[in-house]
């Protein structure tokens, strides 16, 4: 079976990340999404919660799972068998630390990077600024999920913790 990996903070889960999920599932015959358990960085959303959304975005592919994880990525990837992590690139400005951590997991582990490029309709996204126009009363519908929409827009207003 042909395994890869999308990892990601997703902080919330954008449509820039589904598109590249989709298309790995295209690629692959099971794509793990492995969601980050931040220890330093502040996240608006628990780590159930953007698991919950990712799942809930996901549902429609079948050979799609979701898990999270701790430490090294290449570790997560040694545990199950996954030789490949597949990442999209926006723009010129990721890949001077993409193409660092691609060297880095492949020095680390033999552990392969795959990017694909990102669809240029969501080449300016990312889930920092969808939460701080969400936060200043943009619209960001056309950016992600309804689903996640919604619960970003509670949470923006205090209604779940
Ligand atoms: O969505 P993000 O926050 O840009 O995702 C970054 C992520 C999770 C892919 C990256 O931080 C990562 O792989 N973290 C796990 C720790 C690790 O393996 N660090 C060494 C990278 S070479």
């Amino acid at each position: 079976m042909r395994k890869a990996v999308c990892p990601g903070s997703f902080d919330p889960v954008t449509n820039g990340h589904l598109d590249i999920i989709s298309r790995a599932a295209a690629l692959y015959d099971e794509v793990t999404v492995a969601v980050l358990v931040n220890r330093s960085k502040e996240a608006l959303f628990s780590v159930d919660e953007r698991m919950d959304m990712v799942r809930e975005a996901t549902a429609e592919y079948g050979n799609v799972v979701v898990e999270s994880f701790t430490g090294l990525l290449v570790d997560f990837c040694k545990a199950r068998g996954i030789p490949v992590i597949i990442k999209g690139l926006r723009a010129v400005s990721d890949f001077d630390y993409e193409l660092q951590m691609a060297q880095m997991n492949h020095s680390l582990a033999g552990v392969e990077t795959l990017f694909l490029s990102t669809n240029p309709l969501y080449s300016f996204l990312s889930s920092s600024l969808v939460k701080e126009v969400a936060a200043y009363g943009g619209d960001v519908s056309n950016l992600i999920p309804q689903s996640v929409a919604r619960r970003l827009s509670r949470r923006l207003r205090g209604e779940i913790r």
